[in-house]
């Protein structure tokens, strides 16, 4: 009998609904190797959300989503709402759906292939092997922190942190490290903030529950040079909201492409994916947006959420393998391309190699 997977589908603003898509066609095709049965619900979020309905998060896209087995997410945001009020903006609703399904702890793998080596700003020996992991706290520090306001003359946010907080994330942090080379480095700013040193006793008590995994300590600034003069001193970068916001974005680029990153937002009985790049306005529409990102989310969606890892496997063996024979968008279309391709024709190339490895 088929295994039944629901799946709540946001595409977002953008490129969103053309990546997701390619997602989808790749899911479709690895359903009917494995005999599973995916029903997708697809849900609004962003601006197209608040176009239609005037929420950028209707309830009904709360209650979808935990309904659901695990979400797919395209992107969202773009010029058009920039100047709504803050509660009325796209990201608002991306917030505030982390934060509804209590989604702390986000994962952002940085991994180099080898067939893209080149496509990296930073040079070659720098990048060979990278392999680390951005455990990113979501739910808390200062995207969230009360008191907030903007008034005429000032403006001011809070960054805070519970204990209850950096315990749970510093043990995902941990637990990711024993899977992977047993090292986390945390990052914060303890040399100027009282959060920070807070957050640095606590990683360390955490610590003691896992003699195994090297604990190291970085400041926020140092971490941000480090990532660029030699990124392969990290396996796991324990980090808070806004760090983890920033550094993310930076390890991106060691791989070459922001395109190609993927991620997962965990810790609450519902599972979030999405590509780690924001909505593209400017290319969206045009079929040359590249969807790896998101098809690299949904791997990471069967193996987190449905515990799928052969067939997660399967789908980043298909990636590879599609960018071994060189297709490519055109991202990265100067590095190695055989063909350059649209968004679907990238997708199709995926789908097919799921069905055939
Ligand atoms: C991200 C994005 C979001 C964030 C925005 C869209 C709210 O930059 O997922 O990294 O800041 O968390
Ligand atoms: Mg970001």
């Amino acid at each position: 009998m088929a295994k039944v997977y629901k799946i709540a589908v946001i595409k977002g603003d953008g490129i969103g609904p053309e990546i997701v898509d390619e997602a989808i066609k790749v899911l479709d095709a690895l359903a009917s190797v494995y005999d599973f049965d995916f029903r997708y619900n697809e849900l609004l979020m962003g601006g197209n959300a608040y176009d239609i309905t005037g929420d950028p998060l209707p309830q009904e896209t709360i209650d979808g989503c935990k309904e659901a087995d695990a979400i797919l997410f395209g992107a969202i945001g773009g010029e058009k709402w920039d100047n709504l009020p803050r509660e009325k903006r796209p990201e608002s609703g991306l917030l505030r759906l982390r934060s509804e399904l209590d989604l702390y702890a986000n994962y952002r793998p940085v991994k180099v292939y080898d067939e893209l080596i080149e496509a990296s700003t930073l040079k070659k020996e720098v990048v060979e092997g990278v392999d680390l992991l951005v455990m990113r706290e979501l739910t808390g520090g200062i995207y969230f922190g009360q008191p907030r306001e903007k008034g005429e003359n000032k403006a001011f946010n809070t960054m805070v942190y519970s204990k209850e907080e950096v315990v749970r994330i510093a043990k995902e942090g941990f637990e990711a490290a024993m899977r992977r080379d047993k090292r986390v480095c945390s990052v914060d700013k303890a040399n100027v903030l009282e959060v920070s040193q807070f957050w640095r006793e606590i990683v360390e008590e955490v610590a003691e529950a896992y003699p195994e995994v090297t604990l190291s300590h970085m400041y926020v600034d140092n971490a941000a040079m480090q990532l660029v003069r030699n990124p392969k001193q990290f396996d796991v970068i324990l980090t808070g909201n806004i760090f983890g916001d920033i550094l993310s974005d930076e390890a991106s680029m060691i791989s070459g492409s922001i395109g190609l990153l993927p991620s997962a937002s965990v810790g609450g009985r519902v599972g979030l994916y999405e590509p780690i790049h924001g909505s593209a306005p400017d290319i969206a529409g045009q079929g040359i947006a590249n969807p790896i990102a998101t098809i690299a989310s949904a791997a990471m969606m069967l193996r987190f959420s449905f515990g799928e890892e052969s067939a997660a496997d399967r789908i980043e063996q298909a990636i590879e393998q599609v960018l071994r024979e060189g297709y490519r968008t055109r991202d990265i279309a100067d590095y190695g391309a055989k063909e350059i391709c649209s968004t679907t024709e990238i997708g199709s190339y995926i789908a097919e190699y799921v069905s055939k490895i």
